[in-house]
């Protein structure tokens, strides 16, 4: 039997009572075959990696090692939240390694997009491979692998790339939820306790903020994206949006525009809010903001964050324009 292939038997997780199943089922599975082995785990702290990480420390505990490398292009809070969730929370092993320096130096200049991200995910493997020579006894890799990344590739996602490690460095996969769709993995998530900002969390490129800094990143640059970002979907969060739509953000272009602020001259740049829905992300119509929400989000992203002084909003459905800017 394929291994990589759902079971027309296989009932849609649609309860609590079917992940619950699912989890006492997996849990066992994972026994079965790590034994008293060691797992290695990237913890990106996106909803697929998150769940893997709650059902293998429910199966083995401390026997998983998780690595979260913070690349410096999180959105505000989400490593934090990370530590908070797993290493207070569920007493998990978690390395933390903050490479913010090495990517952002990495990444100086840079303005193509294809470019940024080979950098991204290319440093990725290097800073992942690192902290996994470090350690002795390490026979498995667990990755947030499911169901749509079997059906739409090869199964393996590009900035867990196994193949990108070192041949000596080869390891077992530990794949638990490679049969589940997105639902499915939020349900699952869920049953195991992760706290909803987590199993609900919107879809987040692996090159995170730094396709949506657009050009060649800056800091300062890349802080005001941040803070503008935040305040999006703090807003959202507010008035409900945040359960509505897809996938929503700001981006920040490299060019400055002249504006006026305590009575000076006031350079800045634009924060563009983009907010879509969708299905599959191959097309996406756009969301009916309220102009209330508008305007309160304008006002509060030029008068929060330093170097921001217009905001403006995308109206571009895809096609023509893709989700992301770069
Ligand atoms: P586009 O911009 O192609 O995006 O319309 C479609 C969906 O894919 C996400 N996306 C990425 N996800 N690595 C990822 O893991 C990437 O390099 C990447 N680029 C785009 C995007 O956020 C949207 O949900």
């Amino acid at each position: 039997m394929d291994s990589n292939k759902r079971p027309d038997t296989m009932k849609r997780i649609t309860t609590r009572e079917l992940a619950n199943a699912f989890i006492d089922e997996q849990v066992k599975a994972v026994k079965e075959q790590v034994g008293d082995k060691k797992v290695l785990l990237a913890l990106s702290g996106g909803v697929d990696s998150s769940v893997v990480a709650a059902l293998l420390i429910k199966a083995i505990g401390k026997q998983l090692i998780c690595v979260h490398v913070n690349h410096g292009l999180m959105r505000k809070g989400e490593s934090e939240q990370v530590i908070e969730v797993f290493e207070k929370g569920l007493d998990a092993n978690l390395i933390y390694i903050d490479a913010t320096d090495r990517f952002l130096d990495k990444l100086k200049g840079v303005s193509e997009p294809e470019k940024k991200r080979k950098i991204i995910g290319g440093e990725f493997i290097v800073v992942f491979d690192e902290e996994a020579r470090k350690l002795t006894d390490v026979k498995f890799l667990a990755q947030g692998t499911i169901y749509p990344d079997i059906l739409e590739s090869d199964g393996v996602k590009a900035h867990h790339n196994v193949g990108g490690l070192p041949e000596e460095m080869q390891f077992e996969l530990v794949e638990p939820v490679k049969l589940l769709y997105k639902d499915e993995v939020r349900e699952v998530g869920r049953a195991l306790g992760l706290p909803d900002e987590m199993v609900d969390r919107q879809p987040f490129p692996g090159p995170g903020l730094g396709v949506r800094c657009l050009g060649a990143i800056t800091r300062d640059r890349l802080h005001a994206l941040r803070e503008a970002d935040a305040i999006l979907r703090e807003e959202f969060e507010i008035c409900g949006l945040s359960k509505k739509v897809w996938q929503y953000f700001v981006a920040v272009p490299d060019f400055k525009s002249v504006g006026v602020k305590d009575g000076k001259r006031y350079e800045g740049w634009p924060a563009i809010i983009r907010a879509v829905n969708t299905t599959d992300a191959m097309s996406a119509t756009i969301e009916e903001i309220p102009y209330a929400v508008l305007h309160k989000i304008t006002d509060r992203i030029t008068k929060e964050v330093d170097g921001i002084n217009r905001v403006c909003l995308d109206l571009t459905p895809k096609p023509i324009g893709t989700i992301e800017w770069e």
